[in-house]
C-alpha cells in the first residue's frame, strides 16, 4: 500500500447549537480582530449579525466582507484582503457555504504569503500557513470548512482554479445544523449531491485508502437515507444533523483521496457559465461513473450496496450499473435537472470545456485517465 497523509483541521465542532461553544473556544485562542467573510444573503437573513454579537460578548471585534459571489472570484479575494488590511485583522472567520470558505482561504493565504491568489494555483505552492481561519458552515455541503481545497474563479480566464494546499486548512471547523435549517430546497439538494459526489469520487479514486474508504461509504449510506428527507422538510432536525455529519465524512474522504472527473468537469461549467457547483456535479455524476465502470466496477458495486441496493447476487458490471441507477434515482427525487441542456450549456463550448477539464488537478486521481474525445463524449451524454 502507498504511504498516505491525512489532513483535517485540528478541532472540529459538529452538532445542534455548537456555534455558542465554538465561540467560547475562539475566545481562548486570544485573537483580537476578525475579518468575517460571508455573502449578502447571510448578512440579510441576520446570521452575520448573530455571529458578530456572539464575538462581541467574548471581547472580539469584527469587520465584515459580505461581497462573496456564489462562485468566488479573484476580485472577491482582492476586495476582502483590502478590508482585512484596513482593519488590521489578526484572524479570519468564514461564514456560509463553500463560497465564503474558499474566498476566506484565498484572503488568508495571500495575507500571510503575499503576491496574488493566482500564484497558488496547483498543489502546495505556498510557503507559510495562512492567517488563522475559523470556518462556520451553513450548507451540507462542500465540506470546504474542513478541507485543504480552495476553488477560486479567475475572472480573466473564466476558469475555476483548484488551489490544493495544506496551508489553507482551517484551524477550527464548525457545523451547527441550526444554521442549515433555513436552506431552501434547491440549495439543500445541490449541496447534498455535491457531498455524495465527494464520497463517490473519493471511493473510486486511485489515492483511496482504508481510512478514506470508511468515511466515503458511511457518507454514501447517510446521504442516501437522509437527503430526500432534508429536501422534503427543511426543519427535519434529524435529517439536517445527519447531513451535517455525512458531508463532513465525505470531506474527510476527498480531502485525502482527492476527487475525479466529475469535479474536474463541473469546475469548467461553474467557471464558464457561473452555474451552481452541486447541480453541475449531480448532473455529471452518473455519466462519469458509467465511464469509470470500465476500471472501477467492483468499487461502484460497493457504493450501490452502501446506497441500500441489493447487489449480493450480481457481478461487478451489473453492480456498477445498479449504482449508476441509484444515483440517478436520488438526483431525480431531489429535483436535480435531467441534463446540461436545461442549464443552458452550449454544445459548441464542449471542446474547450473538455480541454480545460483535463488540466484540472481534481482529475488526476480519477480511476482511469481519459482522452479529450472521451471527455467530450461524457459531456455530450450529459446534455
Ligand atoms: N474547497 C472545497 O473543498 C470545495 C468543495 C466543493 C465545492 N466547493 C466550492 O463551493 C462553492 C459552492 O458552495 P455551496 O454549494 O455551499 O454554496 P454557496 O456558498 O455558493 O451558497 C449558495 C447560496 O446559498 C446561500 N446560503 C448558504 N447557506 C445558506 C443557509 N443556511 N440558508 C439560506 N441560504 C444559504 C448563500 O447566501 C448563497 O446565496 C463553489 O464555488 C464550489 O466550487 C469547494
Ligand atoms: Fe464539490
Amino acid at each position: 500500500m502507498a504511504i498516505s497523509t491525512f489532513f483535517i483541521p485540528a478541532v472540529n465542532k459538529i452538532g445542534m447549537g455548537c456555534l455558542n461553544e465554538a465561540v467560547e473556544l475562539v475566545k481562548t485562542y486570544g485573537y483580537k480582530q476578525a475579518l468575517i467573510v460571508t455573502d449578502h444573503v447571510l448578512n440579510e437573513i441576520g446570521v452575520v449579525g448573530k455571529v458578530q454579537r456572539l464575538l462581541t460578548d467574548v471581547g472580539i471585534k469584527s469587520a465584515v466582507y459580505d461581497g462573496t459571489n456564489p462562485n468566488p472570484t479573484t476580485i472577491n479575494v482582492e476586495q476582502g484582503l483590502a478590508i482585512l488590511r484596513q482593519h488590521d485583522c489578526d484572524f479570519v472567520i468564514s461564514l456560509g457555504g463553500g463560497s465564503p470558505h474558499d474566498c476566506a482561504k484565498g484572503i488568508a493565504l495571500v495575507a500571510a504569503n503575499g503576491g496574488d491568489i493566482r500564484d497558488y494555483e496547483g498543489v502546495d505552492r505556498s510557503a507559510k500557513p495562512q492567517l488563522p481561519l475559523i470556518a462556520i458552515n451553513t450548507t451540507a455541503g462542500t465540506a470546504s470548512e474542513m478541507t485543504r481545497f480552495c476553488i477560486i474563479t479567475d475572472i480573466d480566464r473564466h476558469i475555476k482554479m483548484a488551489i490544493v494546499d495544506k496551508n489553507v486548512t482551517p484551524i477550527l471547523s464548525v457545523n451547527d445544523p441550526a444554521l442549515m435549517i433555513g436552506m431552501p430546497k434547491g440549495l439543500t439538494a445541490a449541496t447534498g449531491m455535491d457531498a455524495l459526489t465527494h464520497a463517490i469520487e473519493a471511493y473510486v479514486s486511485i489515492a483511496a485508502n482504508p481510512i478514506t474508504d470508511a468515511c466515503a461509504l458511511k457518507a454514501v449510506t447517510m446521504i442516501s437515507r437522509y437527503l430526500r428527507r432534508a429536501v422534503k422538510d427543511g426543519s427535519d432536525v434529524e435529517a439536517r444533523e445527519n447531513m451535517a455529519y455525512a458531508q463532513f465524512l465525505a470531506g474527510m474522504a476527498f480531502n485525502n483521496a482527492s476527487l475525479g472527473y466529475v469535479h474536474a468537469m463541473a469546475h469548467q461549467l461553474g467557471g464558464f457559465y457561473d452555474l451552481p457547483h452541486g447541480v453541475c456535479n449531480a448532473v455529471l455524476l452518473p455519466h462519469v461513473q458509467r465511464f469509470n465502470a470500465k476500471a472501477a466496477a467492483s468499487r461502484l458495486k460497493d457504493i450501490a450496496a452502501a446506497m441500500g441496493a441489493n447487489v449480493a447476487n450480481v457481478d461487478d458490471q451489473e453492480g456498477a450499473e445498479v449504482c449508476i441507477q441509484e444515483i440517478s434515482r436520488l438526483a431525480k427525487d431531489v429535483n436535480i435537472p435531467a441534463g446540461l441542456a436545461e442549464l443552458n450549456v452550449k454544445a459548441e463550448d464542449i471542446p474547450t470545456l473538455s480541454a480545460n477539464a483535463l488540466k484540472d488537478a481534481c482529475g488526476f486521481t480519477n480511476p482511469i485517465q481519459a482522452s479529450h474525445e472521451e471527455i467530450v463524449a461524457i459531456f455530450e451524454e450529459a446534455m
